[in-house]
């Protein structure tokens, strides 16, 4: 086990890449708090699973308001090791001349602000050696039609992430995941958006070398190894996770 007794926070753990990073961190001895906006976050832990040495606690929080998060984060105890900045959104699909202000906020504040937000409270709660893993995008650095305000929020995460880095040395790491298309619930709303959503899924995978989508687990077995001390003299860097789609 490589994460063993390390305490880690995961935003967004509830479903998708985010939960599939939870339950890795969890196999590999970490003790794992969850932060996240959905009813099925019920404050508790969750049954013991025979797998992992702590059960995974679910906190309900909306990452993008400070009192719901000071809220969650009163209760977890001691020092935190590893942050996941993963909660994130996609509901305004748009271009620039077709996005409101309203839209183009909710998109900024949701994927960009709440990172910047999540880690100014939890930084001063962090045990030097500890690391961040923020989750972009390939969309933070390559187009896509009709996407400008979740292109844009994923592009300054790449930076944010920079910028964290040096900031942070020598206390704490700080690194990117940027994935590319994972079969999650972002995923299949992104499709169920497309005129011929069918049609859309062959077309993305005929870009992708590896030839098959992504599944959660991919981005989390990277993930384990960032936050490990595998990677121990990795900071500043954004790990692209796509199958080949980016190159
Ligand atoms: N699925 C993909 O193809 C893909 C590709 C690249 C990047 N990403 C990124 O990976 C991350 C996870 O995406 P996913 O596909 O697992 O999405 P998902 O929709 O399946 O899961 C996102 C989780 O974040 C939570 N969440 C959203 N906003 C929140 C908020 N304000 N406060 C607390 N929790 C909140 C949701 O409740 C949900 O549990 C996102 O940052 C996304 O942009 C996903």
């Amino acid at each position: 086990m490589r994460l063993v007794d390390k305490v880690a926070l995961i935003t967004g753990g509830i479903c998708g890449i985010g939960r599939a990073i939870a339950q890795l961190f969890a196999r590999e001895g970490a003790l794992v708090y969850t932060i996240d906006v959905s009813t099925a976050a019920t404050n508790q832990n969750e049954p013991d699973d025979t797998q992992t040495p702590h059960a995974i606690c679910n906190l309900r929080a909306d990452v993008t308001n400070h009192e719901s998060l000071m809220a969650a984060l009163a209760g977890i105890h001691g020092r935190i090791d590893i942050l996941v900045n993963n909660a994130g959104i996609n509901t305004h699909p748009a271009a620039l001349a077709e996005t409101s202000v309203a839209e183009w906020n909710q998109v900024i504040t949701g994927n960009l602000t709440s990172v910047y937000q999540v880690s100014h409270a939890v930084i001063p709660r962090m045990n030097v050696g500890g690391c961040i893993l923020n989750i972009g995008s390939i969309l933070g650095f390559r187009a896509a039609k009709s996407c400008s305000a979740y292109m844009s929020s994923k592009g300054g995460i790449l930076a944010l992430t920079k910028s964290m880095a040096i900031d942070c040395a020598p206390s704490l790491r700080v690194n990117c995941i940027a994935p590319g298309a994972v079969q999650t619930s972002m995923f299949a709303a992104y499709l169920s958006r497309c005129a011929d959503p069918d049609a859309e899924r062959q077309k993305i995978l005929t870009g992708i070398p590896l030839a098959r989508l992504g599944n959660p687990e991919d981005i989390a077995k990277a993930a384990v190894f960032l936050a490990s001390d595998d990677a121990d003299w990795i900071t500043g860097t954004t790990l692209v996770i796509d199958g080949g789609d980016s190159i």
